[in-house]
């Protein structure tokens, strides 16, 4: 129970400290706005979260921009493009020369650490493992935040409260006439990490007979690898020799031979696609998977949240400044840029994704998304068009 209340006041209150609102802190800070951050799991937990692997140009633009760079300077793995691989062949996609543009692989969990040291660096405030947290009053002049940490309330008082606390988080549900515009799919990715040298150059994306594959990496000595599986699945089930089989068999092509090494890691993640109706509620703003959720496949979750935090702190840092437009604009400028996202990663799921045998459909789908990969790997029209769309849209 907790003994003691006391008052705090700051200029933006932010919650979670995931990548989304790690970053909204730091690029506040590079402004001179004050803000808290209040996270209510461990450092250690943050930390040890493995996700997204791939940087678009502009989130590695964004990230250098604000003095984040150097670790993806020294250990991001530039990416010209990404393989196709379908009917047992495999197609290279090549962004740069298609239309001039790379994409990053650099861990999410490498962004937060960053993020983390240069906060810890700097001095910020951020409250790790705070229970009861609640927002209070967000559509006034002074919302605020109440939280828990070591025995003591905390009631802080800010001129914004932004909720960063993902798709399980508390900030959406104080938000009156919220519609989740959502849909969920048969099939989760079960992915792994591996302390083995990546067996390719760039990412393969594989469509097989018995569902969907990929290969991604992490460094020189790291590779990530997924697995589409039912949305039911146990990871009980997948001991490491059931995974790599499954593996060899859908990636597989002929002279070409995927290389196995010990898992360090092993989860499975639901896939869903969630907008919210609304991003803002008076002085309340929703950024990254607090306010919208793609599937995995292509990449934009993380990507996502970085733009939101752009285009959030520029409105505050405006707002500061005595303008309002691009505050009043947010809203509406990242719901119009997420649905664009969203339609792409719902594409990229459906062209990859094996249907459930049970779908009446499943035998025509797939034949189906066969015509589409070939179709997209043999015109040079709608391999830019994910080239664009995969290495990212302008904000
Ligand atoms: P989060 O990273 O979810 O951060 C939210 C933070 O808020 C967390 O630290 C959480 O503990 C905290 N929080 C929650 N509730 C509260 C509360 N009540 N009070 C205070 N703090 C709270 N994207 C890809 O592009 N590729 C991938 O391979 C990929 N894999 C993923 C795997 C998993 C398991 C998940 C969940 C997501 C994955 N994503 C992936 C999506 C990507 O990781 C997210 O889009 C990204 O993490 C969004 O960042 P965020 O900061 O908005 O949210
Ligand atoms: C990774 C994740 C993705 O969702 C994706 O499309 C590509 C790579 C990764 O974790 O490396």
């Amino acid at each position: 129970m907790s003994t003691t209340t006391r008052s705090h006041r700051t200029q933006v209150a932010i919650i979670g400290a995931g990548p989304a609102g790690l970053l909204l802190a730091w690029s506040l800070r590079a402004v001179g706005i004050e803000s808290v951050v209040v996270e209510n799991r461990s450092l250690d937990y943050v930390l040890g979260r493995i996700r997204a692997g791939i940087l678009e140009q502009g989130s590695v633009e964004t990230l250098t921009r604000l003095g984040l760079g150097d670790g993806i300077a020294e250990h991001g793995l530039t990416h010209n493009g990404i393989y196709l691989q379908f009917d047992g062949q495999r197609h290279k996609v090549d962004f740069n020369a298609l239309i001039g543009r790379t994409v990053t692989v650099y861990g999410q969990q490498e962004v937060v650490k960053d993020l983390v040291a240069a906060h810890r660096a700097a001095g910020s405030e951020i409250v790790f493992e705070a229970s009861r947290v609640s927002l209070h009053e967000v559509a006034g002049d002074a919302p605020r935040v109440r939280y828990v940490s070591g025995g003591v309330e905390t009631e802080l008082v800010a001129d914004f409260v932004v909720g960063a606390d993902g798709f399980h988080g508390v900030s959406r549900t104080v938000i009156p006439d919220l519609t989740s515009y959502e849909r969920d799919y048969p099939y989760a990715w079960l992915g792994i990490l591996a302390d083995v040298a990546p067996s390719t150059d760039e990412l393969i994306y594989a469509l097989h007979e018995r569902g969907f594959a990929m290969h991604s990496m992490r460094s020189p000595s790291v590779s990530r690898l997924y697995l589409q599986v039912p949305h039911d699945e146990r990871i009980e089930d997948w001991p490491d020799a059931r995974i790599w089989g499954e593996l060899h068999t859908r990636l597989g092509v002929p002279g070409w031979e995927l290389v196995e090494g010990p898992v360090t890691d092993k989860s499975i993640t639901p896939m869903r696609s969630f907008v919210a109706s609304r991003l803002r509620h008076g002085r309340l703003f929703l950024v990254g998977d607090a306010g919208h959720i793609v599937p995995p496949t292509g990449a934009k979750g993380l990507n996502a949240a970085i733009a939101d935090v752009t285009m959030l702190a520029r409105g505050l840092a405006d707002h500061y400044l005595g303008d309002d437009r691009r505050l009043d604009g947010y809203e509406a400028t990242a719901l119009a840029r997420q649905w664009k996202l969203q339609q792409f990663s719902q594409w990229m799921t459906e062209l990859l994704h094996r249907a459930p045998a049970g779908d009446p459909a499943a035998e025509f789908q797939y034949r189906s998304q066969l015509g589409r990969l070939a179709y997209v790997t043999g015109s040079t029209h709608a391999m830019e068009s994910l080239a664009e769309q995969y290495s990212g849209l302008p904000l």
